[in-house]
């Protein structure tokens, strides 16, 4: 998990003293930063976004804002597609910082495997805004090594969907538990958050009254957040686990796979096994309408907006916290309706 209860941001300076490394930086050899570098002000502005993947609905979405932001403000958006690759987001990065972009806005793909690009581009002289994932403030810490993280509580998100399938499951339930991305942020934190509601541990509000020992989550693996492999991890696990009664998903696109495999496999999901899963997608909202879906915490990719009106603010020199949350909704029976076809 990332602390992220960190001091909030000092104010932006360039400055020959102090700790920083010296590089060759669009400041110039010898430049030294010992805060994250500024951003003048200019008529417009080339933007570096080293995306993750463009392989699932949410990816897709987080793009779309980002050019839709970046156009109707009449920057230009340097985009590039890791392909769920980190080895090649951590090259993409390298690229766009050798480009000069002036800023990079990013999520990165794997927490601390990214921290050190994080450094770099600042070394460089670029400032860094991280968008939807954090990286590991072991490395890299917001306001000091880049501006901000823009994004949902993952943990919370973990403990909503703990809170929502105790009610609906009784607190009685055998749980396969299927993660995120191995290292990914919302991965790590959505199991925390999800494992800690139900061992009675969770730090937070609310403090969850205890245990609830009748909740056993019996496997957890990754499905690397991707619909293919929630179904085929699902199908695996169903095998040496025929006792399931309710699946946990750290995204809609492995719960929707899951629901394939669970249907594939006789069982009738909604019924007999409980699925809970992230995100909030239009496909998510049909199968809770279609009653295969349980609920699904919302993470929304719509970045564009608040990531730009946070650079605004960074060039206006404005304090900026550490970390600016996303607050997120929650999508059940109740509401589903409403938003259907609206999302992503
Ligand atoms: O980082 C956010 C997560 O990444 C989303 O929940 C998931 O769907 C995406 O791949």
């Amino acid at each position: 998990m990332i602390d992220r209860k960190v001091n909030r941001r000092s104010v932006l300076r360039l400055t020959a003293a102090g700790a920083g490394v010296v590089v060759a930086s669009r400041y110039g050899v010898g430049a030294v930063f010992a805060q994250v570098p500024p951003l003048e002000e200019k008529d417009t502005y080339t933007i570096g976004f080293a995306q993750t993947g463009l392989n699932n609905p949410w990816r897709l979405a987080e793009s779309k804002s980002m050019q839709d932001e970046a156009a109707r403000l009449g920057y230009t958006l340097v985009e590039t597609n890791a392909n769920e690759d980190t080895a090649k987001q951590i090259a993409d990065v390298a690229s766009l910082i050798a480009q000069g972009v002036d800023i990079l806005i990013f999520p990165p793909r794997e927490s601390q495997a990214l921290a050190p690009s994080v450094v770099q581009a600042k070394e460089a002289g670029i400032p860094v805004i991280l968008i939807d994932r954090d990286v590991d403030h072991e490395i890299a810490k917001p306001g000091e090594d880049y501006v901000t993280f823009i994004g949902s509580d993952f943990v919370d998100q973990g403990r909503r969907a703990a809170e929502w399938l105790v009610e609906a499951t009784g607190g009685e339930a055998k749980i396969i538990q299927l993660e995120g991305t191995t290292g990914a942020d919302p991965a790590i934190d959505r199991k925390q958050g999800f494992e800690d509601y139900l061992a009675g541990t969770f730090k937070g509000t609310p403090t969850p009254a205890g245990a609830h020992s009748g909740m056993e989550i019996i496997a957890s693996q990754t499905g690397s957040f991707t619909r293919d492999q929630g179904r085929s991890v699902m199908q695996t696990l169903l095998q040496s686990n025929p006792d399931v009664t309710a699946v946990y998903a750290h995204n809609d696109e492995m719960a929707v796979g899951a629901i394939a495999a669970l249907e594939e496999a006789g069982r009738t999901p909604g019924e007999d096994v409980i699925v809970v899963s992230i995100d909030g997608e239009n496909a998510a909202l049909d199968a809770i309408l279609d009653g295969t879906l349980g609920a699904s915490v919302e993470s929304s990719p719509f970045f564009g907006p608040i990531a730009f009106e946070t650079m605004a603010k960074y060039i206006a020199g404005e304090d900026i916290p550490d970390w600016v949350l996303v607050e997120d909704r929650f999508f059940d029976e109740s509401n589903a309706g409403e938003f259907q076809g609206k999302q992503f």
